[in-house]
Formats: C-alpha cells, sequence, structure tokens
C-alpha cells in the first residue's frame, strides 16, 4: 500500500490488482558508473564444496556430479572450483599405505564417520577434477607430520591445487575434544597456531601463496580475518594465499529467500572483514564453505524452491560484495538435505545455483543496484569492455501456493539502449515450498535437469520484451527471478 500511494505518477487504476507499483533502475551506461559498488567477478564464482570424507563417492560413485559440474562449464568455460573438506577433514589421517580413496566405517550410512583414514589416491582423484581444488587437512589432532605427509602428497597429485586448509571451523575444536585445543582456546590461540602452521606446512611443502587461512563459521570479528592478518608476520603471510569463511544462514524459508534478509546477513556479517582483507593484504576473501541450513540442512527448508532463490542471491550478493568464489556444501550422499544433486533427485537450489551462474558467465565485474532493503534485488555484470551484459531481477516476496493469489512486481529498467527488444530467461516454481523430489513443477527458462545424470531437459524458453526510448518493463511474480540479456 505504502508503494502505491508513494508514486504519484501511477494512478491506482493503471496497476493490475495483486501488482505492486512498478520499481525503476537505471542501468549504468558502464562500468563505474552511477554511484554504484562495483566488484570484480572471479570466471567461477560459485562452487561446490565436498565433505572430506564423502569426496570420492561423489566422484566415483553419484552419476549426476560430472554432468551438473560440467553444465557449469558448458556456460562459463571454466570448470566451477571445488573445495574438499569439512568437519570430517580434522577427523581424517594420511595413511600412505593403503590403496583406498579413504577408509571408515558407519553404523549407519547416513552417518558421517568419527575417524577416517585416506591414501594417495585420495590426491590422485583430486587431481583427475579439471577446475580448481581446494584440498582441507586436518589441524585439529596436532599431527603435523602427517598434515604435512598429505599436504606433499596434494602437492604433488593435485594438478589444479588452488590451496590447501589447515583446518576446518577450528572455533569447534574445544567442543569437538581435539587435541590441539586441550588448552586455551580462543581466536587469538587460533590466530596463533594458523600463524604457526602456515609457515611450517608452507614450507615443507616448498610453495608461498598455498593455504586458504581462516576457515571459521563463527562470524567476524571475533572469529574474522583481520584479527589472523593482525597476528602474521612477513614470513607467514607469504604463505596465505586468501582468506576464507564460512555461514549457514538458518531460518525458515521466508526468512531464508528474503532479500534483505540476505542483503543485511552479508553486509553485517562480512563487508567490514572483506574490506579489510583487501586493504591490509590485497588478497582474495572467499566463502569457503556455505549452505542454507548447517548439518546438511533441514528438510522443511532446504531441499525448497525457496533455498533456490536464496542461493541465487546469496551467491551474487556475496560477489558483489568483494567475496571471490562461494563454495556450495554437499556432505553424506543419501543424507543431505540442502545438496544440489544427489543419486536420485536433483535439488531445487541448482536450478537458482545456475541462474546465477547464467548471469556471471564470462562478466568481469558485478554490482548490486538495489540497496538491499526491500524484497527486489537487483544485479547487472559487465563485460571486459564495461558494457552491461545482463541484469538478474528478483522478486523475494513468499509465496505459499496453494491457490493463493500470486503477487507480482513490475521492475522498469532505463539505460537500456538503442536495443528494439531484450531476452530473458525466467527462473520459476509453483511456489516456495516447490520441490523438485515431490514433483514439483521448477523451470529456469523453461527447461529441467534430469534426476539422477543431470542432464538438461525441455527447450530452452526466452521471453522476448520491448524497449522503448532505452527503457523496458518486466513483470516477476513473488518468489520468481528473471535473468534480462542485454545484449
Ligand atoms: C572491491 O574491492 C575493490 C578494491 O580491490 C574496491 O575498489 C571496490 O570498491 C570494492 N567493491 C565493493 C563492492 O566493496
Ligand atoms: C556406491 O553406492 C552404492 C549405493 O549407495 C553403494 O552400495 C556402493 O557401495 C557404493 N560404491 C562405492 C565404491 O562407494
Ligand atoms: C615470524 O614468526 C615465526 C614464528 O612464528 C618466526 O619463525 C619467523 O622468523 C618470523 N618472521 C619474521 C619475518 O619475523
Amino acid at each position: 500500500m505504502g508503494r502505491i500511494a508513494k508514486l504519484g505518477v501511477f494512478c491506482a487504476a493503471m496497476i493490475p490488482q495483486g501488482i505492486n507499483a512498478a520499481v525503476t533502475f537505471a542501468i549504468p551506461s558502464k562500468v563505474g558508473d552511477g554511484g554504484h559498488s562495483y566488484a570484480p567477478l572471479d570466471p567461477a564464482p560459485l562452487g561446490i564444496s565436498f565433505e572430506f570424507f564423502a569426496f570420492p563417492s561423489y566422484l566415483t560413485n553419484v552419476t549426476a556430479t560430472n554432468q551438473c559440474l560440467s553444465n557449469w562449464k558448458d556456460l562459463t568455460g571454466v570448470w566451477p572450483p571445488i573445495r574438499i573438506g569439512g568437519t570430517t577433514q580434522d577427523r581424517a589421517s594420511f595413511d600412505a599405505s593403503t590403496s583406498a580413496y579413504v577408509v571408515y566405517s558407519v553404523a549407519n550410512p547416513a552417518d558421517a564417520p568419527m575417524t577416517l583414514t585416506f591414501g594417495p589416491k585420495f590426491m590422485s582423484l583430486a587431481g583427475t577434477y579439471p577446475g580448481s581444488v581446494v584440498v582441507g587437512l586436518n589441524r585439529g589432532k596436532n599431527n603435523i607430520d602427517n598434515t604435512i605427509a598429505a599436504a606433499k602428497v596434494a602437492v604433488a597429485e593435485v594438478k589444479n591445487l588452488l590451496a590447501i586448509e589447515l583446518g576446518n571451523e577450528p572455533e569447534y575444536y574445544p567442543k569437538d575434544g581435539q587435541p590441539i585445543a586441550s588448552g586455551t582456546w580462543n581466536p587469538s590461540v587460533d590466530a596463533s597456531s594458523q600463524v604457526d602452521w602456515n609457515i611450517r606446512v608452507g614450507s615443507a611443502v616448498g610453495k608461498t601463496n598455498i593455504i586458504q587461512a581462516g576457515n571459521w563459521n563463527q562470524a567476524p570479528p571475533q572469529w574474522g580475518a583481520a584479527q589472523l592478518i593482525a597476528k602474521e608476520n612477513a614470513t607467514s603471510k607469504q604463505y596465505v594465499r586468501h582468506y576464507a569463511h564460512h555461514n549457514y544462514p538458518g531460518g525458515d524459508i521466508q526468512k531464508l529467500q528474503s532479500h534483505s534478509q540476505t542483503a543485511s546477513n552479508v553486509r553485517s556479517m562480512f563487508a567490514a572483514d572483506v574490506a579489510a582483507v583487501k586493504q591490509q593484504t590485497g588478497k582474495e576473501y572467499v566463502l569457503g564453505e556455505t549452505n542454507s541450513v548447517s548439518g546438511g540442512g533441514a528438510a522443511n527448508v532446504s531441499p525448497t524452491f525457496g533455498a533456490a532463490l536464496w542461493t541465487m542471491d546469496y551467491a551474487l550478493r556475496l560477489a558483489a560484495t568483494n567475496i571471490s568464489r562461494t563454495y556450495f556444501h554437499h556432505g553424506t550422499v543419501g543424507n543431505c538435505q540442502y545438496c544440489f544433486w544427489g543419486r536420485y533427485s536433483m535439488g531445487a537450489p541448482y536450478y537458482g545455483a545456475t541462474a546465477a551462474v547464467a548471469l556471471t558467465a564470462g562478466a568481469r565485474t558485478i554490482a548490486a543496484l538495489d540497496d538491499g532493503s526491500t524484497k527486489d534485488g537487483v544485479y547487472v555484470v559487465f563485460d571486459g569492455e564495461g558494457r552491461a551484459l545482463r541484469v538478474l531481477l528478483l522478486n523475494s516476496e513468499y509465496y505459499a501456493g496453494g491457490g493463493a493469489r500470486r503477487g507480482a512486481q513490475v521492475f522498469t529498467l532505463t539505460g537500456l539502449g538503442a536495443v528494439g527488444e531484450v531476452r530473458a530467461k525466467r527462473l520459476t516454481g509453483v511456489s516456495s515450498l516447490a520441490r523438485v523430489d515431490r514433483g514439483d513443477a521448477i523451470s529456469f527458462g523453461g527447461q529441467k535437469w534430469t534426476d539422477g545424470t543431470c542432464v538438461v531437459a525441455g527447450k530452452e524458453v526466452f521471453e522476448t520484451t520491448r524497449v522503448e526510448n532505452g527503457q523496458a518493463a518486466f513483470e516477476v511474480k513473488a518468489a520468481e527471478a528473471l535473468l534480462v540479456y542485454l545484449r
């Protein structure tokens, strides 16, 4: 109601029932214009994190994995980055003598092992991946000789090794009974430990710029990069390639998919820590592990289309905040609510993630045009010549389905230039609650990905919209997004 009252130019009668008054965004005529904050884009800003013990299963025993990753490579020309790690990296010991990828036993296949070993073949398998790889190793057990032995094999075998992590979410070491935290353990003690391990592991493998440092889940500044950097000296610094943080925002679907909530989470959690890293080191900041709800996801939240909208919005908001890459976590095969794919079914979040990949494909720069205060998100990307390439429009209003009236938002874009029309692909689902594994309709540009294989199905559908005087209007329903191709 407030919107309509404020926009005097619109006569209420002109606005179809259920559609909010239009919101207008000007597309910058070139990168840097319009007083927006711009961030450089990684060639592949969306990545996948595989839980350490489950990584060999994902690569050798889950058919969809290779196809789901190669679908993104087809869009961007670059294989998505992967990270191998998680809680079980700090439960794992290297065993040079085993010919297996991993050795462990669990009472129930839905469980993660409490302890495991892995052999050189684990790293050889990681070395077959054509995209960049981050390998997470153990610090919790406080057995640096074993970790150095593993790191040497990682360096030798993983040809696209981007970085090594030394410990996952170390703030939880006391709770997990990890030996390294048997005395006092706090951000300062952990930072000193990271500084020490970075030097000892980095020098043992004879490589600088090799460590992905940080890797906490608890919020900065307490558990953040800035306090770690303050502890580093020049020797330690040279081994750090970049800094990483984790995050699982949680909440119900309504809260999770809310754009203002996502924008506020990214701003309050990361903006200052990212800026500190940029200013003090000039290095990258990545989201090393994330997904909707911690602990494998929540059954009534993580597999939904609302979570797909969050996945897309979150990845883009992070990218627009100078976070270079975001790795969405994949846990125990067969017990993973937030996974993008599994053995038998696709997860709705893959649809949102793919829309984000399609927006950023081949682009060099991203900016958020909205201020994060409403349900409406607008992201624009620019090519190497600084020209606006694509725009993504998100209406994050929750829609529960069940025959209720579905709201819609009209986005008016100006500054589109002298083009007659633009094309767009729609990301849609029957409701925020829609799930692929329940047979609910979800699609991106009219297409789906086949359960079990991740092969695309259906004809690609582009909508066309007329542009007049450099301006066009797009309707985006509640819980929908539209990817507009400007050239
Ligand atoms: C990203 O970092 C660059 C410097 O590396 C800075 O110029 C730019 O303003 C930053 N963008 C945002 C959105 O913070
Ligand atoms: C592959 O997955 C199936 C189904 O869960 C399982 O029975 C089999 O042991 C797995 N094989 C390997 C090599 O992990
Ligand atoms: C940095 O600290 C380590 C001890 O943690 C020390 O061995 C090294 O010499 C120091 N480097 C510099 C440049 O002070």
